[in-house]
């Protein structure tokens, strides 16, 4: 019998910790999913603290109630230097990872295959493995050694799903903008949402 999905969520230090809160939201109340693996490194501990005002350790299950403002049995935390975690090897079984948002370092370090976190080595073992990554990246202006790693990862099959929100919704709060990319990253995780994200056509009015 098919089983719910099995997500890795990582957090990194890139500006945007209302998406990573945002997607946490609907994939814990979605009842397609089974479990999620929550991922904080150090910087995504800091721009939490400092966008959303949490105060968070990035190493306590107590994160994920902050995060969500409720308790989950679905998200366990997990700590960014657990290096030996279950999702560290490519027996466990996961569907996708998605690093939201995703600094330009950690970006670095995943295509250069280097591992210095359970972020970079959880998103190693998803590539490896033939299974979805897809990378959240925010910062700006892009230098060439940015463009480089991304078109490598985006080369070894990740998606690279840059931070960039739309208008065509016409969003009215932060929240109206952060969703409708949020609905987008659901799209590529294959999780059901009840918030059209397809453009209908030009509207003329
Ligand atoms: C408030 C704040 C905002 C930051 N915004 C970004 C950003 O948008 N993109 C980025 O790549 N790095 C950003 N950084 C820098 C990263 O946090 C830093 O490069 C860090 O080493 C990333 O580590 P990590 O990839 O392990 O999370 C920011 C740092 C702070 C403190």
């Amino acid at each position: 019998m098919a089983r719910n999905k099995i997500l890795n969520i990582g957090i990194t230090g890139a500006s945007g910790s209302i998406y990573a809160q945002r997607l946490l939201h609907y994939l814990d109340a979605s009842p397609e999913v089974e479990q999620i693996n929550l991922i904080i490194t150090a910087s995504g501990v800091t721009v939490v603290r400092e966008e959303l005002g949490i105060k968070i350790s990035g190493t306590k299950q107590a994160d994920v109630t902050e995060l969500l403002g409720r308790t989950s049995d679905k998200v366990k935390l997990l700590p960014a230097k657990d290096i030996g975690a279950s999702i560290a090897s490519g027996s466990y079984p996961v569907d996708a990872m998605c690093i939201v948002p995703c600094s330009v370092n950690t970006v670095g370090m995943i295509a250069t295959g280097i591992v210095r976190d359970l972020v970079h080595r959880a998103a190693d073992v998803t590539l490896k493995e033939g299974r979805k990554l897809i990378l959240v990246v925010r910062e700006t202006p892009l230098n060439k050694i940015h463009l480089e790693n991304l078109l490598r990862l985006q080369q070894a099959g990740a998606t690279i799903m840059p931070a960039m929100p739309a208008f065509y919704h016409r969003p009215k709060t932060i929240i109206d903008l952060v969703d409708h990319f949020v609905y987008r990253i659901l799209d590529h995780l294959g999780i059901s949402h009840s918030q059209a994200t397809v453009w209908q056509g030009r509207c003329h009015e």
